[in-house]
């Protein structure tokens, strides 16, 4: 036998850290927000193996947990492996084939995101964009059809970056009158806003686990409905992804049960619980709780004097953007409230940068106790920042 000499082992990375410990946080952000407790234990059982008989029916068992969430009977649900974005990503990369025409109505950050998608794929992308703070109409959504006659129109439902809550109602038909497909970013609505996938006709969904559903980042739900499973069906071309293919990933999640990856199982025991929680609670009730807790928080703010950056009626009851006052460093508060008292909050993102905070009330925080402590703060400490 021969004797392998190794060269001597690095010690420059060598370093010596004590065990993890993470501080305490009250998660009132865009996300992620705060883990219920049964989550987090279902993610710290011993991982089995992910073809293990006990392991395949939680996975059916997740999927009809996503149907119920999101209201649909699509067959192909399931939770991607990776987060809010990558699901995002599947959307485009089974449906999307070179040269297909895209039309992404723009009203905050995460619409550019599916135009930089989009592109990536070679759409040809059409874009029709509102200003921040603002939603579609019914009329400009169908002139945008008219006018581009895409084979798929992609949205946000919850804008994170605006704290604005697209509309929907209509939108679904006229897809169908025009003949494309509906492509709907729920990360932000799923678990705290009114959804009805199959209702309103929307035809590809995705979203995130860390936000209206309380578990860790790390998983994003997908949908696909029948309607949109005949365009992959009917590709050219192999979907450019590998890892987001949905017809390889079905055979996994579908009744063959094959290997496709090592599926990350703690965060599907995780998901599956906070699943079950949602539905044990009812999506009418989440829904009117998360409702009810951003009408406290609103009335709070404007009782403060302070202007919240959307109208009424199209205001997200998952997140709530604040105008920083003139003269107030809203970035010397956040940083004050996330040091102080363990709380964080979010700054505005692109052209909301500076100008506003942005609250979250999502999943497990959204409750009248988290309300009121935060608008307490507000109310003592924040008159030493302006
Ligand atoms: C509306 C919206 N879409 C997409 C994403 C991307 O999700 P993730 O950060 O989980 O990849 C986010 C993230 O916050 C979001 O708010």
């Amino acid at each position: 036998m021969t004797t392998q000499t190794f060269p001597p082992v690095a010690q420059h990375h060598h370093k010596v850290f004590e065990s993890i410990s993470v501080p305490n946080r009250l998660l009132l952000g865009p996300g992620p927000s705060n883990s219920h407790p049964d989550v987090l234990k279902a993610l710290a059982l011993p991982p089995i193996g992910h073809l293990d008989p006990f392991y395949i029916d939680l996975m059916g068992e997740v999927q009809e947990l996503l149907r119920y969430a999101w209201q649909t009977d699509n067959r192909l649900t399931l939770p991607m492996s990776g987060t809010g974005s990558a699901a995002m990503e599947a959307t485009i990369a089974n449906t999307v084939e070179p040269g297909d025409k895209i039309l992404v109505a723009i009203k905050g950050y995460f619409g550019h995101r599916l135009v930089d998608m989009a592109d990536r794929y070679r759409a040809e992308v059409s874009t029709i964009e509102k200003e921040w703070g603002k939603a579609f109409s019914i009329e400009e959504i169908e002139s945008a059809l008219i006018k581009y006659r895409p084979s798929i129109l992609a949205m946000v439902h919850a804008e994170t970056s605006t704290g604005v809550c697209q509309p929907l109602e209509g939108i679904g038909d006229l897809c169908r009158k025009y003949d494309c497909l509906f492509l709907l970013d729920t990360v932000t609505s799923l678990g705290g806003v009114p959804l009805f996938l199959d209702a309103w006709g929307i035809d590809l969904a995705y979203s995130c686990s860390q936000k209206g559903l309380s578990c860790p980042p790390g998983l994003g739900p997908f949908t696909i409905s029948p309607r949109a499973e005949k365009k992959l069906n009917s590709r050219l071309g192999k979907v450019p992804n590998w890892y987001l293919d949905v017809s390889l990933l079905n055979k996994y999640w579908g009744s063959d049960r094959v290997y496709h990856h090592t599926a990350p199982v703690n965060m599907n025991f995780g998901i599956r619980e906070a699943l079950r929680l949602l539905s044990e609670e009812g999506l009418e009730n989440a829904w009117n709780r998360h409702q009810l807790n951003a009408r406290r928080l609103w009335e709070g703010f404007e009782k403060l004097g302070l202007d919240l950056y959307v109208k009424k009626e199209i205001r997200l009851p998952t997140l709530t953007t604040v105008q920083i006052p003139k003269g107030v460093d809203g970035k010397a508060f956040t940083l004050h409230l996330l040091k102080n008292h363990g709380i964080e909050i979010g700054g505005g993102l692109g052209v909301l940068a500076g100008k506003v905070w942005r609250i979250g009330l999502m999943g497990y925080n959204s409750t009248s106790e988290n309300v009121d402590n935060i608008l307490n703060l507000f109310e003592t400490e924040l008159p030493r920042f302006r």
